[in-house]
């Protein structure tokens, strides 16, 4: 999955059932994500002014909700810089493979949930922006050359 871009990615509205006691929203796997659910993960306790991610996956697709408070995730396909804050939490970010992403100005309190598609493995991360720009630049030349028309 090298040549995704930013558009690729995605905010999708997870159903809300709104009720006076208070409020549920669902995820299912096929229906609001359309990856089947492997492994769930989130982040809390982010101290003031700290920021994460700063990697990208080669073939790992996440969905991240605000469970609570807010952030801002920077999506970067090596061209393109994309900024989507996160504040609701029935509102997700859809991310597929192949972007750089950073995470930032966490809200005190926050809660980032991220339901992903693969088991951790430290091999699909790419953690090193010159390796990532590299990886970017290799499906560019090979999207050229499926692009070659035959005579
Ligand atoms: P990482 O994904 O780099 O964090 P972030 O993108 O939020 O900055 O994960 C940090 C460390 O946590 C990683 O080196 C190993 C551990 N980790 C796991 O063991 N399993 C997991 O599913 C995740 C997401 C992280």
């Amino acid at each position: 999955m090298k040549s995704t871009t930013i558009y690729d990615c995605s905010i999708i509205e997870i159903d809300k059932h709104h009720h006076d006691k208070g409020n549920i929203s669902v995820v299912e796997n096929g229906n609001t994500v359309n990856f089947d659910v492997k492994r769930i993960y989130y982040l809390y306790d982010v101290p003031g002014g700290e920021s994460r991610g700063g990697h990208a996956h080669k073939d790992l697709y996440q969905f991240m909700i605000a469970a609570s408070g807010s952030f801002d995730v920077i999506l970067n396909d090596g061209e393109l810089k994309r900024t989507i804050s996160l504040n609701r939490p029935y509102r997700g970010l859809l991310i597929v493979p192949g972007i750089w992403r950073e995470l930032e100005n966490f809200s005190s309190g926050s809660v980032c949930l991220v339901l992903a598609s693969l088991r951790y493995n430290e091999s699909d991360y790419i953690r090193d922006y010159d390796q990532f720009k590299e990886y970017k630049k290799i499906s560019k030349g090979n999207l050229n050359i499926n692009q070659i028309e035959p005579k």
